[in-house]
């Protein structure tokens, strides 16, 4: 078992990834700023995985602290090679996500998704830590010409979130380059929906959410008067458009198999699709949705959102082959399982406590 650095390991993902390495026996370092999540989702991490108090600092340690400032990062290597218990990967969440946000904000997104990620792998360096996980994405495809996607399709991001993925794709492929004991994965996420089943982790965005799921979840418990469905004239089967929408828990299982992969490798430069290989419409969801809670989701169609495309699905023969990984859960399950994170907490984890 080996001793990973888990950085935004408070955020959606990260908070699942965490809950499936530890079930797997792996100690983890948490690192998050919190500017996009909140502590209590790693009290729930703990409650899930049945950690007491007195392991809380052996299997899982939490660091306050942002990627962009390089002290932050050193003192956590300094600290695990003082106590000669050193980091042997690192798992990096932390960054900013919103497409929209990020064509306001460019700079921001620039700054927190390269240079911190720079930051974080110059530090890594230094410490002689040469195993990484990226969280890259789907978006860096921008409209692609073949579905599915396979992983050789062309790079070409459409808005400035997806530029910083790309950017750091390259970082990633030079570093590899110049040093062959690099051991790196680059996972490129669909569309990552669900939660725990336990209710207790799920994805609670700041403000007003952009995505689908959130967006429904907030319809179906009266958050939220309508959901728009941005386009009724796509050239789909029901004219709406088709996402590869993957369980957040199979995105996190997908983690821990890049990254006992990688513990077992000497030297690697990996790219892998993370998606189910299937696609659902709009209202294919709704009417999960619907199924689900067992009540009319109310919503209407509007025009279509800018940067969108008709259909996007994901071709993971690659991660299957190479990882043995492929998803297990049902668009239903996404569905049920965001309904029990969304009733159990209706305000996300601003009302909770532990
Ligand atoms: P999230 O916002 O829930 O998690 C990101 C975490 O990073 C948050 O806890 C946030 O507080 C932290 N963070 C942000 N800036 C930081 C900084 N400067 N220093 C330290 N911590 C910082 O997002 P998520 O959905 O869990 O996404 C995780 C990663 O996966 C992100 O890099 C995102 O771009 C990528 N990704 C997400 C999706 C998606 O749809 N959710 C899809 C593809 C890729
Ligand atoms: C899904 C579908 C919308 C909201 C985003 C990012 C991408 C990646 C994953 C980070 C689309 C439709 C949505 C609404 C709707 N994130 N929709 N009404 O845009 O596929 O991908 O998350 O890397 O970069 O762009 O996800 O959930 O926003 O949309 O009709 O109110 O739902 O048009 O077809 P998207 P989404």
């Amino acid at each position: 078992m080996a001793r990973i650095l888990i950085t935004g390991g408070a955020g959606f993902i990260g908070s699942h990834t965490c809950v499936v390495l530890i079930e797997a026996g792996h100690d983890l370092l948490v690192f998050d700023s919190y500017i996009n999540s909140s502590p209590i989702a790693l009290k729930r991490v703990c409650k899930i995985t049945g950690i007491s108090a007195i392991e809380v600092n052996q299997r899982i340690q939490i660091i306050k602290g942002d990627i962009s400032n390089k002290s932050n990062l050193d003192e956590i290597f300094k600290k695990a090679k003082e106590e000669k218990r050193e980091i042997q990967a690192v798992i990096h969440f932390a960054g900013l996500k919103s497409v929209n946000e990020s064509i306001k904000r460019p700079l921001a997104y620039w700054d927190t998704n390269v240079n911190g990620t720079a930051n974080l792998l110059l530090t890594m360096e230094s410490y002689e830590c040469k195993r990484f996980i990226f969280s890259s994405s789907a978006t860096i495809y921008g409209k692609p010409k073949s579905i599915p996607i396979v992983e050789t399709e062309k790079i070409n991001p459409i808005n400035p979130y997806g530029n910083t993925k790309a950017t750091v794709e390259k970082i990633l492929l030079d570093l590899s380059r110049s040093d062959a004991e690099w051991c790196i994965a680059s996972l490129r996420y669909f569309n990552p929906v669900g939660a725990h089943p336990s209710g207790l982790i799920g994805e609670d965005p700041n403000g007003e959410p952009n995505n689908l799921f959130p967006i429904v979840s907030k319809v179906a418990i009266g958050h939220k008067d309508i959901l728009e469905v941005f386009g009724g004239d796509w050239p789909t089967k029901d004219k709406t458009c088709i996402r590869d929408y993957i369980h957040v828990m199979d995105l996190a299982e997908g983690h821990l198999e890049a990254l006992n992969y990688l513990l077992r490798k000497k030297s690697e430069f990996l790219t892998l699709n993370l998606g189910s290989g299937k696609g659902h419409s709009v209202l294919e969801v709704v009417k999960s949705f619907e199924d689900t809670i067992g009540e009319k989701i109310n919503y209407k169609i509007v025009g279509r959102r800018p940067g969108d495309t008709a259909k996007t699905i994901a071709d993971p023969t690659q991660a299957k082959k190479i990882l043995g990984w492929e998803t297990r859960r049902t668009i239903l399950d996404m569905c049920s399982d965001s309904w029990a994170w969304q009733t159990a907490n209706p305000n996300g984890y601003k009302t909770g406590t532990t």
